[in-house]
């Protein structure tokens, strides 16, 4: 019996089990066995490992976070980590390999598959929708849902006590998250990495909103927000295994600057990894389940260096390459949309 293995890497994200729980058991339908790999591509390194059955994935499929546990490990940082990789991948009778990750974790897959491993397939997680190729990437609807609806939580306080609420989300260097929420949460400004901010007319437009009658404001700003003048405010500079510096603080440092120029009370709601927790939407479940099997149908047809991909309503295949290649960064006409609701 052929033997696929699956990993989980990155920053854990609503979606990945559903995407475990297919991959199980759309392979043994195949007649082929699977074995977790844990941590992310630390498992490969360390040998360690997790046999799946239609028994441990039952049960999963509701459940946030990912069963086989995760990592930012980076095998290619030190060169006897990537041997260690190559020599488990044959100790542990590979065939096959699903890597379910965001840019990382798939940059990875996609250098190995011409580096000594090419039975690799791909799937695409982020709660941070930044990957191109695919419309959607799983973990994004439900990051989406939680944010909104904190937004609306935040609108009752920020009503009652006439105060500007700054509500900072992630999404690294991508807005999607903070373009899709502040539109869904009826925002008054938004602001995204993608455009500079400008303090004044941010002030302006509050201002503006207040001499029509209202009390409160709701901006929503994500963490790659970045001020005109200034570069990337991070929570400490050090580098991860990617080389990514841990965003956060762009919300405090905004609000303060708002208080100041307008002299509104100004709060700060940072909504950090709550976005990530939790139970997927149906849509991810759905999702996770249609990447999952499309996996193991690339893995039968041999299409190696592949990954599965959402574009229109159809699950289809291209290039790992190619969806590493460039961040996907917002639509400018969507947020075009955004700015009617401004003010
Ligand atoms: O990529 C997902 C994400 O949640 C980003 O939105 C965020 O910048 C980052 O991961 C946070 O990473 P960590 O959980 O390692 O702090």
């Amino acid at each position: 019996m052929e033997k696929i293995g699956i990993l989980t890497g990155g920053g854990d994200c609503p979606g990945l089990n559903p995407v475990i729980r297919a991959v199980v058991r759309k392979s043994l339908l195949e007649g082929y066995e699977v074995l977790g790999i844990k941590n992310g591509w630390k498992g490969l390194v360390e040998n360690d490992t997790l046999p799946l059955s239609v028994n441990t994935v039952s049960g999963i499929l509701p459940r946030g976070g990912t069963i086989l546990g995760t990592s930012r490990t980076n095998p290619y940082k030190k060169e006897e980590d990537l041997k260690k990789v190559k020599d488990n991948f044959k100790k542990m009778g590979l065939y096959a390999l699903v890597a379910v990750g965001g840019e990382d974790t798939l940059g990875v897959a996609s250098k190995l598959t011409s580096d000594g491993i090419p039975n690799i397939v791909g799937v695409p997680k982020t709660i941070d929708n930044d990957l191109s190729a695919t419309d959607y990437t799983f973990g994004f609807d439900t990051a989406l849902n939680v944010a909104t609806e904190c937004i609306d939580r935040l609108h009752t306080t920020a009503e009652s006590h006439h105060r500007i609420i700054v509500a900072e989300v992630m999404g690294r260097h991508a807005g999607w998250i903070a373009i899709e929420a502040g539109i869904a949460g009826g925002a008054d400004v938004v602001l995204i990495p993608e455009i500079p901010i400008d303090v004044e007319e941010v002030c302006n437009i509050i201002k503006k909103r207040h001499e029509r009658g209202k009390t409160f404001s709701i901006v929503v700003v994500a963490e790659g927000a970045q001020f005109k003048d200034k570069g990337l405010v991070t929570q400490e500079q050090k580098l991860d295994s990617f080389g990514h510096v841990r965003l956060g603080g762009i919300g405090e440092a905004l609000a303060n600057e708002i208080e100041k120029r307008t002299g509104y009370e100004t709060r700060v709601s940072v909504f950090g990894h709550i976005q990530r927790g939790g139970s997927p939407t149906a849509f991810d479940r759905v999702l996770g389940t249609r990447f999952g099997v499309k996996a193991v149908e690339l893995i039968k047809d041999k299409k190696f260096g592949r990954m599965v991909a959402l574009q229109g309503i159809k699950i289809i295949d291209v290039p790992l390459s190619d969806a590493v290649k460039a961040l996907k960064t917002v639509d400018m006409e969507l947020y075009d949309i955004a700015k009617v609701f401004f003010g």
